[in-house]
């Protein structure tokens, strides 16, 4: 597999082309950004952290029957992908109350909350990602019906799947945040499942392993990184 021309620089990832039409090459770097670009640092070995547990979880969502874009990990940063073409949406499923949710309504952090949450943004960086409701995805055509109620089954799925996945290693998942693209048709899981997209607490302590470390400044960002990472790949 060849790396070709550059497509697209996010804040996380590099997205290459590759000679495979069909497949890009995703490579994941170590700079972090939090509170919408406004924080900006560098997480020493995030783009290796991240990219390996993207292709671990991917691997355990593929075995469960969720269809992701994930082929192959490459090297220890790049991870080989289906093309997709994405939905400019991100779904966010929250398990407690952590985060934004906290925020916007005045709740206390790790409330359990009575049933999963399921929320809709816009990915538009201008915009700041603005929440939106169903009938916005829907009106606004970000999605079809079909493909939302699709979208809405495979995310409550990833969360059984990840949820369970994860308390056998003695985590727990708090909330994530997935993207969805398509390719002829068919709907795949993209982007990245890491600890930049996750909140992931220790099941007994309630020790904090994901990138609120970096947002809140909590100390020992990497070995934080490094241990969630062994845990879900042991
Ligand atoms: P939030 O509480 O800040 O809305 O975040 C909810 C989840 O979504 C959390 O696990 C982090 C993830 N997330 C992203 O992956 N990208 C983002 O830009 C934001 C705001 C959150
Ligand atoms: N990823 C977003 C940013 O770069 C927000 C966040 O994760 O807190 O600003």
């Amino acid at each position: 597999m060849e790396k070709g021309e550059l497509l697209y620089e996010g804040k996380a990832k590099r997205i290459f082309e590759t000679d495979d039409e069909g497949v890009l090459w995703a490579e994941f770097k170590d700079s972090a950004t939090a509170f919408d670009g406004v924080k900006k640092g560098t997480i020493k070995k995030k783009g290796v952290y991240n990219a390996t547990m993207s292709a671990k979880l991917f691997a355990v969502l593929e075995r469960a029957g969720v269809a992701t874009h994930f082929e192959k990990q490459f090297d220890e940063r790049t991870l080989l992908v289906r093309r997709l073409e994405m939905f400019p949406v991100e779904i966010v499923m929250r398990n407690r109350v952590a985060g934004s949710l906290a925020k916007r309504y005045g709740l206390e952090r790790g409330t359990v909350l009575k049933k999963p949450l399921l929320e809709y943004y816009l990915k538009n960086d201008d915009l700041h990602d603005p929440m939106m409701n169903r009938n916005h995805v829907l009106v606004l055509g970000y999605m079809t019906e079909r493909t939302l109620s699709h979208v809405e089954a495979e995310a409550a799925k990833v969360n059984r799947v990840l949820t369970n996945y994860m308390k056998d290693r003695g985590l727990e998942l708090v909330d994530f945040k997935l993207e969805f693209g398509e390719r002829g048709r068919k709907i795949y899981l993209g982007d990245e499942i890491s600890p930049d997209t996750c909140r992931i607490w220790d099941a007994a302590t309630g020790e904090v392993f994901d990138k609120d470390r970096f947002r809140f400044d909590l100390g020992e960002v990497e070995s934080h990184y490094e241990e969630v990472v062994r845990r879900l790949t042991a």
